[in-house]
């Protein structure tokens, strides 16, 4: 009998004792050893260009030399505390300077937390229920957030579709789902529900689905119209696709958003900001304990996290490094475009240059059903081949990094060649 590799060693223990062997996150087969700059390597030793970067907070690399010098001066100094730190406020006051709606903010452990509180505060700030989300979108695994997340179901919007067991059939009825970029149909819904809608809530990107030119900016005025909360989910677009996020990149400002990933450096933390007037919820003396939202949480505003987060941020201001990762965003496209072009397989390059992916269909992408019809045996069997081929992705995206070489773009584009040559 052969032996096992290390691999396959952990991967029978990890049965044991975690469910479906794995954290949830990734195929459970492959572990991850070690990652530095822009490559990873599991545990048998094969070595990755990594696209995945930790599902995008790992901007700058793997273990970035200027990152690890300032949670090393942390460390020792504590690594959690619960009470106020002035590492949290430093980061606040960055995140204020940044990100345009940022007046203030209110730090939590995950994305997905700072999702739920979001829809919660637009609950609280409009005294309304309803909160409506794009079918599609990803916003954690709040029960709100678990509607119409990845539907294999479609049904007439704008019913939702839980993705999940055991969520209350309350939650169900409280949430009303839209058709990303579909102007025509979310001013017909508002007409009928928006005096009812306390927050909707988007990614400017939903998943890799570009917004349609002006879609961001009418769905502000549609919120400005019917008074609900404009919630951005900026949990990964935030300080990637510029320093202050989609907002700037689109040139809308909501009136909330979340923010995670880069924000920690690669640590636990993630955050809501915005506006002011509707963050006064999180301060009972301001609105009075009727009108509170109460919120703790052990990790939040943990100072190793925000440290490694500042200087994240303060390597990502230096010149010419947004530049420099949308230039390896489109040449990372090109590359897609010109060897599935050149085999003559129907496809769309679907993102933007700092995330993306290759879609495998003969038709225009714009919502989540365009996904979901597209062809997805060929996507797997594509992101297969990429693997064999030392490039390690997630199913549905491509993250590029700072610390990425000619070295990388070269092992890419062979990974590429054959990945197309798998599937042709
Ligand atoms: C758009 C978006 N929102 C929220 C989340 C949830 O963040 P977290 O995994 O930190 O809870 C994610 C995670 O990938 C995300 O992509």
């Amino acid at each position: 009998m052969l032996d096992k590799t290390p691999m396959q060693t952990l991967a029978d223990r990890a049965r044991a004792v975690l469910p479906a062997g794995g954290l949830g996150n990734f195929d459970p087969s492959i572990f991850i050893r070690e990652g530095r700059g822009s490559r990873v390597w599991d545990e048998d030793g094969r070595e990755y260009v990594d696209y995945l970067i930790g599902s995008g907070p790992m901007l700058l690399g793997h273990g970035h030399p200027e990152v690890l010098e300032a949670v090393a001066e942390q460390l020792p100094r504590g690594m959690t505390f619960f009470a106020n730190n002035a590492a949290a406020v430093d980061l606040a006051e960055e995140i204020c300077r940044a990100v345009a709606c940022a007046e203030q903010v209110r730090f939590l452990a995950s994305g997905g937390e700072a999702d739920m509180y979001a829809m919660r505060l637009a609950r609280a700030a409009t005294g309304r229920d309803k909160i409506l989300k794009f079918e599609g979108g990803y916003h954690g695994m709040s029960a709100e957030a678990q509607m119409s997340l990845a539907p294999t179901r479609l049904v007439n919007f704008p019913q939702a579709v839980p993705d999940s067991a055991g969520i209350p059939e309350a939650v169900r009825a409280g949430m009303l789902i839209a058709p990303f970029n579909d102007l025509d149909y979310l001013d017909s819904l508002l007409a009928e529900h928006g005096a009812d809608i306390a927050g909707l809530i988007v990614e400017p990107l939903q998943r890799i689905i570009p917004p349609l030119p002006g879609f961001l900016q009418a769905v502000r005025g549609l919120c400005d119209r019917y008074g609900i909360v404009l919630i951005f989910d900026e949990v990964v677009t935030g300080f990637r696709f510029a320093y202050g996020g989609a907002q700037e990149e689109y040139g809308v400002t909501p009136d909330l958003c979340t923010l995670g990933k880069i924000i920690g450096g690669g640590f636990p933390l993630a955050a809501v900001a915005g506006r002011k007037d509707i963050m006064d919820h999180f301060d009972k003396a301001a609105v009075g304990a009727d009108r509170w939202l109460m919120m703790l949480g052990t990790l939040s505003g943990n100072p190793a996290a925000a440290v490694a987060g500042l200087k994240t941020m303060e390597i990502l201001r230096r010149d010419g490094a947004y530049g420099r990762l949308r230039a390896h965003g489109e040449r990372l496209q090109a590359m897609f475009a010109r060897h599935l072009d050149a085999a003559g397989i129907d496809h769309r390059i679907v993102g933007h240059p700092m995330l993306f992916d290759v879609v495998f269909t003969d038709r225009n992408v714009r919502s989540y059903r365009d996904v979901a019809a597209a062809d997805t045996q060929r996507s797997a069997a594509f992101n297969a081949a990429l693997r064999a081929n030392g490039i390690f992705k997630s199913p549905g995206k491509v993250y590029p990094c700072l610390a990425l070489t000619e070295e990388d773009f070269a092992m890419t584009e062979a990974a590429i060649v054959r990945a197309t040559e798998a599937i042709a």
